[in-house]
């Protein structure tokens, strides 16, 4: 439960979002559409940004990693294949009484005494239920609240003098099988399948159904043949993908977290299974202790793969503007990951909605995964589509022979365990997954494997998210008059902030000032996001771009005109929006001034 000033800070951060134009509800003038959101001219800047970052730290920065940009209507066999149709799916509970829908996990366990009823009749008789039924009553609250629910429970079943038969009573201690919000009992859980379905054609029949992705990742995993082909990789290698994505979340919540329209930022990063590496290098290198692992060396197996992508991942968060304490590394336990994962670092941010901890400390809510998948991805899609989804390693071919052969019987050994595991835990006869897995060793002694890989999976909506909390801050600033007052300033990094200067005129009613200011506008326009704003008090302006983020401004004074004399001619007054400490500058130095800054 948020406590009064978490409340309240997410109210002024969900009014000035709204306010400055980061973020609407969607269809608002129809009610709104819960779950659905928009993004205002600012917030779409910063979204634009959060994913600019990510694919420049991705892909062009690396040589290592290509791009994709896939459908995200795709054949339904593909979500067979990942297990999407089958098991992604969430546990949900219903309301007796309201019908309100709870994810079964988040319903909050709740102390106090349960009335249970076998049933009612109405006054007269002619009409009764024999449904039982039962309510939860807080500590506290009169026995005749419990009552009141029960009665508009059979109500509901057409007994409308309802008169509650067989009342009695047990004490409860953190109970989940009732509402919240009423008391009343909640249905038993049962599972919902999260993909957003639709029709593909005219006919909107079972053959034609099709889904909204769910995610972004398995585009890269079918296109990956086709990839390798036209890219020139090879393993080590990685595919990234910005997308829309669609779950039908139960329980939308907690502003734009979790909404069932988001973008993902997913990176596949495909590797040689620890076997081949050991085969060609003789051993696996190991991590020898915690934080960056550095340059990415060819005997890294799974292990060092996984730790440098945690770590590049937390050194992006920390260049665009997160410190590294508002960041918690969660390590998923052994019975959270999924079958086939090795390990999952969870990057959690420490919204102002997230659960404390004992000590009071704010735990964090994921923001991305990164995790190490082993073969399963592209496996299942070798058996689903019956197209082989193993690369040809050269290296490993040649290095194969001059391994020795008591190495070569473990490896090949090891590798074929891992196969039939894998082979019959997904649903193969122990006979045919023992055929195909001796095929799968005896394919890796000729340079053959399905790769691995490594997902750093995030979600950009959220990080827009992450970002507006950390940047939102309240301080002391003097108003026009001198007078102090409280200032609300998003402290953007400049790297990502929305706009990146404001240009203002001291004067809007002098013509040369304004001519000027245009003239810097434009000179500035080409390299970044600039904004112009000439209407009302400068202190005024400063405080609007203060608001919406922008870390810098650039005021046009009759010293840039030259009136104070010509050492001052053609220079600028340039404020930062943090320590709001002014300098002068000249405008030809201007534009590198600020490109120095926000890249
Ligand atoms: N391919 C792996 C995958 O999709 P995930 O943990 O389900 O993993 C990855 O999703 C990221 O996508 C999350 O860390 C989160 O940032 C974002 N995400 C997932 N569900 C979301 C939702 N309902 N609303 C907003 N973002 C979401």
């Amino acid at each position: 439960m948020a406590d009064a000033k978490t409340a309240e800070l997410m109210e002024k951060i969900v009014s000035l979002c709204k306010r400055r134009g980061f973020i609407f509800q969607s269809s608002e003038i129809y009610g709104g559409l819960n779950g659905f959101w928009d993004y205002g001219p600012l917030g779409a800047e910063l979204k634009r940004n959060i994913k600019d970052a990510w694919w420049r730290s991705m892909t062009l920065l690396r040589e290592d990693v290509v791009g994709l940009e896939a459908s995200i209507i795709m054949h339904p066999r593909i979500w067979e294949a990942s297990g999407h149709t089958s098991t992604f799916s969430d546990l949900m509970v219903d309301c007796l009484l309201t019908k309100k829908r709870f994810r079964a996990d988040q319903v909050e366990p709740q102390n106090g005494v349960v009335y249970f009823y076998s049933g009612a009749t109405d006054g007269g008789a002619d009409k009764e239920s024999k449904d039982s039924f039962s309510v939860l009553l807080p500590p506290g609250k009169p026995p005749e609240s419990a009552r009141k629910v029960a009665r508009q429970f059979y109500q509901q079943r057409g007994v409308e003098n309802a008169v509650l038969v067989g009342e009695r009573t047990e004490p409860a201690q953190n109970t989940i099988r009732y509402n919240p919000e009423n008391g009343s009992l909640l249905t038993d859980p049962r599972p919902f399948n999260l993909m957003l379905k639709t029709y593909v054609g005219p006919v909107e029949s079972e053959d034609n159904k099709s889904y909204l992705r769910p995610e972004t990742a398995q585009a890269i995993f079918v296109q990956f043949k086709n990839v390798l082909e036209v890219s020139r990789q090879k393993i080590p290698f990685g595919i990234c993908q910005i997308g829309k994505a669609f779950r039908n979340e139960i329980n939308p919540r907690n502003y734009t977290f979790r909404s069932r329209e988001f973008e993902q930022m997913e990176l596949e990063y495909f590797i040689r299974p620890d076997e081949a590496v050991e085969a060609i290098h003789g051993s696996v290198a190991k991590p020898s202790g915690p934080g960056h692992p550095g340059e990415p060396q060819p005997n890294w197996g799974w292990q060092l793969w996984h730790q440098y992508w945690v770590e590049e991942r937390f050194a992006f968060y920390e260049r665009i503007g997160l410190p590294r304490t508002s960041l918690v590394e969660y390590w998923q336990k052994q019975d959270e990951l999924a079958h086939y994962a090795r390990a999952t670092v969870d990057i959690l941010y420490k919204f102002p909605f997230s659960k404390r901890d004992d000590k009071g400390e704010l735990m964090g809510e994921e923001l991305e995964g990164v995790a190490a998948r082993s073969d399963f991805d592209l496996s299942q899609h070798q058996r689903f589509s019956g197209k082989s989804m193993a690369v040809f390693d050269e290296e490993l071919k040649t290095a194969w022979p001059k391994v020795a052969e008591e190495k070569k019987a473990e490896l090949s050994k090891r590798y074929f365990e891992t196969r039939r595991n894998y082979l019959v835990k997904t649903g193969e006869s122990a006979e045919k997954g023992e055929k195909q897995a001796r095929e799968d060793a005896d394919g890796l002694a000729k340079g053959y494997y399905i790769p691995h890989v490594i997902e750093p999976s995030a979600g950009v909506d959220r990080l827009a998210l992450a970002l507006i909390c950390n940047a939102y801050s309240e301080d002391e600033a003097p108003d026009d008059k001198g007078k102090m007052e409280t200032r609300v300033a998003m402290r953007f990094h400049p790297r990502i902030a929305p706009t990146k200067v404001a240009v203002f005129p001291l004067l809007k009613n002098k013509p040369e000032l304004v001519k000027k200011a245009r003239e810097v506008l434009e000179l500035l326009r080409p390299h970044m996001n600039a904004f112009y704003d000439e209407a009302g008090a400068i202190g005024r302006r400063y405080r609007r771009q203060d608001e919406a983020g922008t870390p810098f401004g650039v005021t046009i004074d009759f010293d840039t005109l030259g009136e104070k004399g010509p050492e001052l001619k053609d220079t600028v007054t340039l404020r930062e929006r943090d320590t709001m400490k002014q300098e002068r500058v000249k405008i030809s130095e201007l534009a590198p001034a600020l490109l120095a800054r926000i890249r």
